[in-house]
């Protein structure tokens, strides 16, 4: 479903909007990257109109937040600096600024810690008069009902500041700010609402434990399964946000069928995830890029591995993924069962070259393996020796040039100190060893049940000399603090070739979709919302370096196999076609700009003005 560009421009200048998200000013997932990714694109439409609202957490919102200056609080007409005003009247504490992101938009942010005074009344509130019940002990379950209550009062405030002939548009995401909803309609607070869920709490939940979730689908009784999970009171809040909203919406259209049987609601419109696309002025830019992070990825693995055996670097393929640690809604399973028969299927063709794959992901751990430290402090030594080498090398060898009588080139050997000789020779002793380089790189909290480590145990997946498969499982996000992949999340993803994401369970999974706007090829799954966009929108994606596993009606090794082709095609490209491959891809990402997509929303606010 297409929608038709609505006429924006003519139909919203009477329009104010807001839109509150629990990730605004504080990053903890894909929607932080929803709503940060789109200001560039609503900003043009919406202007001054336009507002942001979160929960205030100082600690999240240092550094990405400018309060306004206070003359401005003061003097300000429009109607959020006026709601603001009316609130700090009443005693509440309430921030507005700037979120400094692309864009600049204006944000309210409220800490909910003010009104945990209140908590008990809330709670009965929630209770008698919408049937949500809220148990004691659950700080991220107070946290929501507190700030759900302060973000009505703002919009009541708003509401009543709105100038006459205009109208207010409320958008919430996802059940932890929609829990404001249910009393916004009881009290009647002129307000067009819209509510967007980016997930079912239960749909999540359900994916994870149920191996044949997409057939039981149909037969789920929510209220069982909720209180057999003890996530009743969250699942009762994203029902009461989405059958209060005057226009509900997700994110794909496999979210659709979870919110058909799990919240009993057909939702109104599809609003598909796009990115801020920016693209190079000099078409090769992001291919230097590649080529630029590749080489630190480099770094990284010849510390690792080559103290216990060496490789051709140039023949080398970086392939990843990343994510929640959800082993089987993320596909973990499925990658690893593929890398496993890929190992197998190159070992038996005897073709050069090698993949190493990384893990990324999050998982309780101890401290960095010292192992690994040690490698890359050693690889660190013998650099500098190199380097001490090469300038003594070179001063020499430019006098030695200089004062040449018979034009040969001298005997570089001879050039260099015995104490370099020496420590270089001494270095290199060291430097190799027997163990096998580690398959994770950090130690683990708990490393016995560890499901990706366990696999790799099992498939005797342990960085062999003669696998041709090898695996880094690095527990911890990329960042450039580390002492091991020091580099920002988005370099490390440019210097791949590759990223797998065959997702289980994924409403829309931003993952493929950041590798294909740095022009990495990605493969995601026909279960992920992206996937099956892609599917829908793209004619031949495979064409674009989009490549979709089909999992939908598909045994797990049927699929096992069929990622397991995919990446065997992908080893088997030549550099020239990986090359042409990524100019394909980062051709086709201005697809998936908000720019483009941006129009799915307007149609949902259009909907939602034409309902009271
Ligand atoms: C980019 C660079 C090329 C480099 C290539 C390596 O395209 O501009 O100079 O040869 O990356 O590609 P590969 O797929 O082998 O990492
Ligand atoms: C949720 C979904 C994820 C999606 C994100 C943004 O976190 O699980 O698939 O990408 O929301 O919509």
């Amino acid at each position: 479903m297409q929608p038709q560009a609505h006429p924006t421009e003519t139909l919203l200048p009477d329009v104010f909007l807001i839109e509150s998200a629990w990730e605004v000013c504080n990053q903890v997932g894909g929607i932080y990257t929803v709503i940060r990714s789109k200001v560039p694109a609503t900003m043009p439409a919406w202007g001054e109109r336009y507002c942001l609202l979160g929960p205030y957490f100082p600690n999240q919102a240092q550094g990405e937040f400018e309060p306004l200056d206070e003359l401005e609080v003061h003097t300000g007409s429009d109607p959020y600096t006026s709601a603001v005003r009316a609130m700090r009247a009443q005693g509440y504490d309430v921030c507005i600024g700037t979120w400094l992101v692309t864009g600049r938009p204006r944000v309210v942010l409220i800490n909910p810690f003010q009104v945990y005074g209140q908590l008990a009344q809330l709670k009965t509130n929630l209770w008698q008069r919408h049937g949500i019940p809220a148990p004691d002990h659950d700080d991220l379950l107070h946290q929501v009902i507190a700030f759900g209550h302060l973000s009505k009062i703002f919009m009541q405030h708003v509401a009543a500041h709105v100038p006459a002939g205009k109208r207010l548009l409320a958008h919430f995401h996802e059940w932890m700010t929609g829990v404001a909803i249910p009393d916004l309609r009881r009290e009647r607070v002129p307000a067009h609402i819209v509510f967007t869920t980016h997930a079912t709490l239960l749909g999540r939940y359900l994916a994870m434990n149920d191996p044949d979730f997409y057939d039981h689908l149909m037969r789920v009784d929510w209220q069982a399964e909720a209180r057999h999970f003890n996530i009743e009171p969250a699942v009762q809040m994203e029902r009461a946000a989405a059958h209060g909203s005057h226009v509900f919406t997700t994110v794909s259209e496999l979210t659709v069928r979870e919110c058909i049987y799990l919240l009993d609601r057909m939702p109104d419109a599809v609003l598909p995830n796009g990115l801020n696309i920016e693209r190079f002025v000099a078409l090769h830019e992001f291919q230097n890029l590649h080529q630029q992070y590749k080489s630190k990825i480099h770094e990284f693995v010849m510390a690792h591995f080559f103290q216990s055996y060496s490789f051709d670097l140039d023949k080398t393929l970086y392939l990843f993924t990343s994510g929640r640690y959800e082993y089987h809604n993320k596909g973990f399973d499925l990658t690893l069962e593929a890398l496993a028969r890929l190992n197998h299927r190159i070992q038996a063709s005897g073709m050069d070259g090698q993949v190493v794959m990384f893990f990324i992901t999050k998982r309780p751990y101890t401290s960095i393996n010292p192992q690994v430290l040690e490698r890359r402090a050693l690889l660190d030594e013998v650099r500098d020796t190199c380097r001490a080498i090469e300038q003594q090398v070179g001063e020499r060898l430019f006098y030695a040039a200089a004062a040449s009588q018979d034009h040969k080139l001298p005997e570089l050997g001879e050039m260099v100190d015995d104490y370099w000789k020496l420590r270089y020779r001494r270095q290199l002793q060291s430097w190799k060893t027997n163990v096998l380089p580690p398959v994770i790189t950090h130690n683990l909290g708990d490393d016995r049940t560890d499901d990706i480590l366990n696999f790799m145990r099992r498939a005797q997946l342990l960085n062999h000399r003669h696998d041709r498969v090898k695996m880094v499982y690095h527990p911890d996000f990329v960042s450039p603090s580390s002492p091991l992949l020091g580099m920002e999340y988005g370099q490390f993803v440019r210097g791949c070739h590759l990223g797998v994401f065959p997702s289980y369970y994924e409403p829309w999974g931003y993952t493929p979709l950041e590798c294909v706007a740095r022009g990495v090829p990605a493969i995601t799954s026909d279960l992920s919302g992206f996937g099956d966009y892609v599917l829908q929108t793209i004619p031949e994606p495979e064409q674009k370096g989009i490549f979709v596993v089909r999992r939908q009606e598909k045994t797990f090794h049927e699929a096992a196999e069929e990622l397991c082709d995919m990446l065997w095609n992908f080893v088997q490209l030549n550099r020239r076609e990986r090359i042409m491959q990524r100019n394909a891809v980062e051709s086709s990402a201005e697809l998936f700009d908000w720019k483009n997509l941006r129009v799915h929303y307007d149609h949902a606010y259009g909907l939602a003005l034409e309902r009271q």
